[in-house]
């Protein structure tokens, strides 16, 4: 019998099924939310409310274009936690109505152990995927830390952010700049064209592997309340170098430690993974290192960098070969580690 998985996200603000067939992914459908852009930031509540409206034509379309009917499903992967509680319960109490109804078994997936899994995706038969031990850079709107994925049960942090996140410094940076939510990819798109050495924002002096990106923000803050009192219109004329500077800092913070970390523990293969991931920047500095030092880097494609359903899938796929099941009375968890 085939292996017919169906994955369900909907931890933030995108609602997403995938169908996974025999671990080879047969559709991924995402819609995302663009409500928020109005308020600068996802509210939690509206994100709820869109799960609600989307849940079920997201799950139709992912077995249509799979080309497989709910009754040949054999297991229903869902993300647990971490997340935004309300979002949670939009696809935790579906994937429970629906495996009761289909009765088939329910696993519950840590949202963070799917990202650091996504590189397991396969397309195609001869996709390669990455040998155990490796490292995971887990970047994203809620999330910046260094993860030794020792198997897919396995997992230890080695480093975390003690305050915001790789993606809230460029979200918040880039709010103060003006630009539209999520920044992170405004900032990319106008890096492109500035001069990355241009200005110099602080950044952190943290013992051991763990970040903090507070410090920058505010070291961003000042610089423009400075530039602005000088020049009103000093963010329109420098907001390429702007960026590409933010960019720059944000690379060298997350590099500095993931550098240490690949030389003390002396992995063989490093991945990305996580929103921040999808950072054309990012992306070609850890490729960088990596080929400096030797290691094979696993640079995820874009669709799977940002909250999907496939990983969840993926990540359910390897519990469902120990059988590890969820039961159907397991809440959702807004906070959870990994
Ligand atoms: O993983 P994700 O979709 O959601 C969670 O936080 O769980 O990540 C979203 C984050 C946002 O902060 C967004 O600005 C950032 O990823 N992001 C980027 C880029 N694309 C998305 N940051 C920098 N450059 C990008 N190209």
């Amino acid at each position: 019998m085939k292996e017919i998985i169906l994955g369900i996200e909907s931890s933030c603000d995108d609602t997403s099924a995938a169908v996974l067939i025999d671990g080879l992914l047969a559709s991924n459908v995402i819609a995302s939310q663009a409500v928020h852009e109005a308020y600068g930031g996802v509210v939690p509540e509206l994100a709820s409310r869109v799960h609600q409206q989307n849940i079920v034509p997201v799950v139709s379309e992912a077995l249509k274009r799979a080309g497989v009917k709910a009754e040949d499903v054999t297991a229903i992967a869902y993300t647990r936690g971490p997340g935004l509680l309300g979002s949670l319960h939009v696809g935790t109490s579906f994937a429970k109505g629906m495996a009761i109804g289909l009765n088939i078994p329910l696993i519950d997936v840590n949202h963070l152990h799917a990202h650091a899994l996504s590189h397991f995706i396969k397309e195609r038969e001869e996709d390669e995927v990455p040998e155990f031990p490796y490292l995971c850079l887990l970047i994203s709107g809620g999330n910046s830390q260094i993860v030794l994925v020792k198997s897919p049960y396995d997992m230890e942090i080695l480093g975390r952010t003690i305050d915001d996140a790789a993606g809230e410094a460029f979200d918040k940076c880039a709010k103060l700049m003006g630009l539209p939510y999520p920044g992170g990819p405004h900032i990319d798109r106008l890096a492109a064209e500035g001069n990355p050495a241009r200005f110099k924002f602080s950044k952190p002096h943290i013992e051991g592997f763990d970040y903090s990106f507070s410090g920058l923000k505010t070291s961003f803050l000042y610089t423009l309340r400075d530039s602005l009192k000088e020049d009103p219109d000093f963010i329109e004329k420098n907001k390429a170098d702007l960026a590409a500077s933010l960019q720059a800092t944000i690379i060298d913070i997350l590099l500095d430690k993931l550098n240490k970390v690949i030389d003390k523990t002396g992995v063989k293969h490093v991945a990305i993974g996580g929103g921040v991931s999808a950072n054309s920047g990012v992306r070609d500095a850890v490729e960088a290192i990596c080929r400096k030092k030797g290691v094979k880097a696993w640079i995820p494609a874009r669709k799977f960098t940002t909250d999907n359903a496939a990983m969840v899938a993926m990540a359910g796929s390897f519990k469902n070969k120990k059988k590890e099941y969820s039961d159907l009375g397991e809440p959702p968890f807004a906070r959870v580690t990994i």
